[in-house]
C-alpha cells in the first residue's frame, strides 16, 4: 500500500513499495500523460515534479514517497493548458510525434522555477531529456517565449 498525494489528491494505492512511480501514476491512477522511454533515468520522457522539482519517476519506487511530498504530473501542471510553458508549446507547434513532450514540459518548468529567465546555454545543461525527433531547437526557442 502505498499514500500518494497527486496532483492535490490523495490517494491510497494498492501496489508492491518497490514499484517505480511511473507505473502508479500510469496503471492505477490513469495519468497516462507521463511515458514509458528508457525505463532507466535516461530520457526524460516520464519526468514529473516531486515538491516542484523534476524527477524520474521511472526509477523512483513509491515507497521513497510520502503523502506530504506533492506529485505533480503533466496532467496536474494545469487544469486548462493554460500554462505559459503549454501555450508557448502550442504556439510554436514543438512536438513532432509528441511522446517525449509532456516530460520535456515538466522539465522545463522546474528549470523555469529555479532560473526564470535562462540562456540557451542553462537551457541545454537542465534539459536532458531526449527528443528522437529532434524538436530541441523548438523546445528552447518555447522555452524562452513562456519566461518572457
Ligand atoms: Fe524514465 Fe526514460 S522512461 S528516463
Amino acid at each position: 500500500m502505498a499514500r500518494l498525494t497527486i496532483n492535490g489528491t490523495v490517494r491510497d494505492i494498492d501496489v508492491d513499495p518497490n514499484t517505480p512511480l511511473l507505473w502508479v501514476l500510469r496503471e492505477q491512477a490513469g495519468l497516462t500523460g507521463s511515458k514509458y522511454g528508457c525505463g532507466v533515468a535516461q530520457c526524460g520522457a516520464c519526468t514529473v515534479h516531486i515538491d516542484g522539482n523534476p524527477v524520474r519517476s521511472c526509477v523512483l519506487p513509491v515507497s521513497a514517497l510520502s503523502a506530504e511530498q506533492q506529485v505533480t504530473t503533466i496532467e496536474g501542471l494545469s487544469k486548462d493548458g493554460s500554462h505559459p510553458l503549454q501555450q508557448a508549446w502550442l504556439k510554436l507547434d514543438v512536438p513532432q510525434c509528441g511522446y517525449c513532450q509532456s516530460g520535456m514540459i515538466m522539465a522545463a518548468a522546474g528549470l523555469l522555477k529555479k532560473n526564470p529567465k535562462p540562456s540557451d546555454a542553462d537551457i541545454d545543461a537542465e534539459i536532458t531529456n531526449i527528443c528522437r525527433c529532434g524538436t530541441y531547437n523548438r523546445v528552447r526557442e518555447a522555452i524562452k517565449l513562456a519566461a518572457s
